[in-house]
C-alpha cells in the first residue's frame, strides 16, 4: 500500500502554489495524499516566517503533530517545508524533533530526503538556488473547488527592504520560462478554471531572456496570457510601486480579462519611514502611481499592506500613513505591527525602539480608519452591477452563493439558477465592512 502524506499550509498565496508543486514531486514517486493527519505516514507542513507570530503558530502546531503522533502510537514522518526551514534550519531537528527540513528550493529533493528518513536518518536541504523554478513541474492541485488558482511566475526576491525576511529565506530572485507558466495555464483552462492568480514576491519585477536573446517583461506575460485562456479571469500579486510602469498600467487598461483591481504594498504613508525602509519610492510616487492608474481604469479596487511601529516610527509618521490612507481611499488593507526579524538590515542597524503598547495602539488606529473605509467604498457599490464568477455556497448559508466582483470585493447572494464556476451579474443591495450582498 503506499504510503500517504498530509500537507498542511501556512502563510503567503506563493506557499499554496508551492504546496502544489511538492504534492506534484510526491505523486510521481506513488504517494498518496491525506486530509487527516491521524491517517498520514508523512505530516508535512509548508511555513512563514514574516513576522514572529507566524512561526510561533507553526511551534505550536508541530508540538501538536507530535502529541498526535505519541497518542497514535505512530512513527510517521514529520517534517518541515518553506521559509521556517530555510530561517530556523538544524534547530527544527534538534529543539523541535522533526524529522525532515526542507528549504523552498529543495522540493526536487523530497523523495530522496523522504527515503534516508525512513532508513532512519534526519534529513535537511535548504540549500537556496539562483535557478530552480520548477519549470518542469505540473503543480498538482489538492482536493477542494478547482474555479480560481494560484500560478507562480517568479521565485525569491532582490530587494532587501530593510524589514523583510524574505531575500533570506526565499533567495534571488528569478523568473520562470514563458512556456512552463503557459502550460500550466492551459492545463488549468483543460480543467476548468476560470481565474488565475499569477505570483511573484514582486510580480511586476518579471522579467525572462530566452536562450535567443528574447525578453519576456510582465506587461508582455499578461498579454500572451490573455491570449492563451481568453475566458480566464486574470490577476496577480503582489506587485512592487516601483516596477508600477505605463506600459503595466496601460496594459490592465487595455485588456478585459485583466482584473481591474490591484493589490499594492504601500508599507508607510511618511518619506522617513519609506526611506529607512529601504522602499526606493517617496509618498508622492505612490500618489501619483494610483493617480495614473484612477485616470486609466476609474473603477479599480485598491488594496494595500501597511504596517505601524517600524523603527524610529514618530507619531507624526503615523499621522502621515493615517492621511495616506484617506488620500487614497484604500477598499481594503492588511495591517500589521512590525515584527523584528533576525539577520535583516533593520535587525543590525535600527534598535526597534516603538514600545509594543504604543504599536498596538497605532494599529487599532490604523484598522479603525481601514474599517471606516472599506465600509464607504462597499456602501458606494450599492445599486451598482458587477459580474461576479461564482466561487462557492456562502458559509452561513446554504441557499446562497459567494464570489468576487472584478475589483477583488467578496458578494454573497441567493443561488437563483446560478452555477459554481459561471459568470453572473449581481445588483447590489446592501453591503457591510466585508461584504457586498445582493442579487443576479
Ligand atoms: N514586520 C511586520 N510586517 C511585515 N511585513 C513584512 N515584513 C514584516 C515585518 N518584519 C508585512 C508587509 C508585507 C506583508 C506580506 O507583511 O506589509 O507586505
Ligand atoms: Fe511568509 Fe514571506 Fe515566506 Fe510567504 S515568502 S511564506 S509571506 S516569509
Amino acid at each position: 500500500m503506499s504510503q500517504k502524506v498530509h500537507i498542511e499550509t501556512y502563510g503567503c498565496q506563493m506557499n499554496v502554489a508551492d504546496t502544489e508543486v511538492v504534492a506534484a514531486i510526491l505523486k510521481t514517486v506513488g504517494y498518496d495524499f491525506t486530509e487527516s493527519p491521524e491517517e498520514a505516514d508523512v505530516l508535512l507542513i509548508n511555513t512563514c516566517s514574516v513576522r514572529d507570530n507566524a512561526e510561533k503558530r507553526v511551534i505550536g502546531r508541530i508540538e501538536n503533530l507530535q502529541a498526535l503522533r505519541r497518542k497514535n502510537g505512530n512513527p510517521a514522518i514529520i517534517g518541515v517545508l518553506g521559509c521556517m526551514a530555510e530561517r530556523v534550519k538544524e534547530r527544527l531537528l534538534t529543539e523541535y524533533g522533526v524529522d525532515l527540513v526542507a528549504g523552498p528550493d529543495a522540493y526536487s529533493d523530497l523523495p530522496n530526503m523522504l527515503s534516508d528518513v525512513e532508513s532512519g536518518h534526519k534529513a535537511i536541504n535548504i540549500t537556496l538556488s539562483k535557478e530552480e523554478t520548477y519549470r518542469d513541474v505540473i503543480p498538482l492541485k489538492l482536493p477542494g473547488l478547482h474555479i480560481s488558482g494560484f500560478v507562480s511566475i517568479m521565485r525569491g526576491c532582490d530587494e532587501f527592504c530593510s524589514y523583510c525576511i524574505v531575500p533570506f529565506t526565499r533567495g534571488r530572485e528569478r523568473s520562470r520560462e514563458p512556456e512552463s507558466i503557459y502550460r500550466e495555464i492551459e492545463h488549468m483552462r483543460e480543467v476548468g478554471y476560470r481565474e488565475v492568480t499569477l505570483l511573484g514576491q514582486k510580480v511586476n519585477g518579471y522579467h525572462y531572456i530566452g536562450k535567443d536573446g528574447a525578453e519576456v517583461d510582465f506587461p508582455d506575460l499578461l498579454v500572451a496570457i490573455h491570449r492563451i485562456a481568453p475566458e480566464m479571469r486574470i490577476r496577480f500579486t503582489s506587485p512592487h510601486p516601483i516596477d508600477m510602469s505605463d506600459k503595466l498600467i496601460h496594459t490592465m487598461a487595455t485588456y478585459p480579462k485583466i482584473c481591474a483591481h490591484i493589490h499594492l504594498p504601500v508599507q508607510s504613508g511618511s518619506n522617513a519611514v519609506l526611506e529607512r525602509m529601504k522602499r526606493g519610492y517617496t509618498r508622492e510616487w505612490y500618489i501619483d502611481r494610483v493617480a495614473t492608474l484612477r485616470k486609466s481604469i476609474p473603477h479599480c479596487g485598491i488594496s494595500t499592506d501597511i504596517f505601524c511601529g517600524f523603527c524610529g516610527e514618530t507619531e507624526e509618521d503615523h499621522a502621515d500613513t493615517l492621511r495616506l490612507m484617506e488620500e487614497i481611499r484604500f477598499d481594503s488593507a492588511f495591517l500589521f505591527k512590525y515584527s523584528e526579524r533576525p539577520s535583516t538590515y533593520a535587525a543590525r542597524h535600527y534598535p526597534d525602539d516603538v514600545p509594543e503598547s504604543v504599536k498596538l495602539r497605532r494599529l487599532e488606529e490604523l484598522i479603525a480608519l481601514q474599517n471606516r473605509l472599506s465600509l464607504a467604498s462597499n456602501e458606494a457599490d450599492i445599486g451598482k452591477t458587477f459580474e461576479v464568477l461564482v466561487e462557492g455556497v456562502s458559509k452561513k448559508s446554504r441557499d446562497e452563493y459567494f464570489g468576487r466582483t472584478v475589483t477583488n470585493k467578496v458578494v454573497v447572494f441567493p443561488k437563483a439558477q446560478a452555477r459554481i464556476g459561471s459568470f453572473v451579474n449581481v445588483r447590489i443591495k446592501s453591503a457591510t465592512q466585508a461584504t457586498l450582498l445582493g442579487e443576479i
